[in-house]
């Protein structure tokens, strides 16, 4: 299979079975063709979205199995929804086979999608020892909404890369405590390999970033693309890692940036991870 034929089975294909192929790491990347993102992602049964809403659990109820089982489900929806986007970008885009640098960037992204690919299987092994399975709980889209608003592949590396996938670095380090805390290693060594691929990612997006960012700094040329009403105020958790984005290269200037990044959304009151 071809990259591009396997990103539309993870986008069009309903089944979360197909959402899981795994891809060569041989595979090839044909000529670019013409692709518009569809209104949503496939999704059938049991792994629809919902408009209803979970309340994420607090740090008293995550420790039980029921509060565990709500977070986990949560954070697996995330990187089902990570998946699903990636393989957007993979198509909507268009590369040119003549530009090597085009061609790292979509490989790069296949081997992010590979990553996703495992943290949802590791998230989904984890419900099933509590005997929950993905889509007994509300599935929220509120990442794909954002997809319509990223026009190039610039602003989806800004807003999945250096927002959620930023912001993820905090979360994945405040909850792998969380649990290890709860007397769940389980959790929260599955949890501290989501942080390290994690790293992994945001580093891809701030590289390339870099590339792009021509006269202006990294912080002028991220807050430039990225989409309203999104603020950089989701590229952080509320207890803010400086050293994960030492780790990720990126520079000290983004960094003091968003460290004192504040603007109206309340972050603490945030209703879940998302
Ligand atoms: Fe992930
Ligand atoms: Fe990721």
């Amino acid at each position: 299979m071809d990259i591009s034929s396997w990103a539309r089975l993870l986008l069009e294909s309903p089944e979360l079975s197909d959402k899981l192929t795994d891809l060569k790491p041989s595979a090839s990347l044909l000529e670019w063709a013409s692709y518009s993102l569809p209104d949503s992602p496939a999704r059938s049964g049991k792994i629809q979205f919902s408009s209803e809403r979970v309340k994420f659990p607090g740090l008293n109820k995550i420790k039980t199995p029921e509060g565990r089982s709500i977070a986990v489900h949560s954070f697996a929806n995330h990187e089902l929804l990570a998946i699903e986007m990636m393989a957007a970008a993979i198509l909507i885009y268009p590369h040119d086979l003549n530009d090597p640098a085009s061609i790292r960037l979509k490989k790069g992204l296949v081997s992010t999608i590979r990553d996703e690919q495992k943290h949802l299987k590791l998230y989904l092994s984890r419900l099933k020892d509590d005997g929950v399975e993905f889509g007994d709980y509300p599935l929220n889209d509120f990442f794909w909404r954002q997809m319509p608003k990223l026009t190039s592949m610039d602003s989806f590396l800004a807003l999945m890369s250096m927002t959620f996938e930023s912001a993820n670095l905090d979360f994945a380090l405040q909850y792998q405590q969380v649990f290890k805390e709860a007397g769940d290693p389980k959790t929260a060594e599955i949890l501290r390999i989501v942080y390290e691929d994690e790293l992994t990612h945001v580093a891809f997006g701030a590289h390339w970033m870099n590339q792009w960012k021509q006269d202006k700094t990294l912080w002028e040329y991220y807050t430039s693309i990225l989409p309203y009403p999104l603020t950089p105020a989701r590229a952080k958790g509320p207890v803010f890692a400086e050293h994960s984005r030492i780790e990720a290269g990126i520079d000290q200037d983004w960094i003091d940036n968003l460290k004192n990044y504040h603007d109206d959304y309340r972050i603490t009151t945030r209703r879940s991870w998302k």
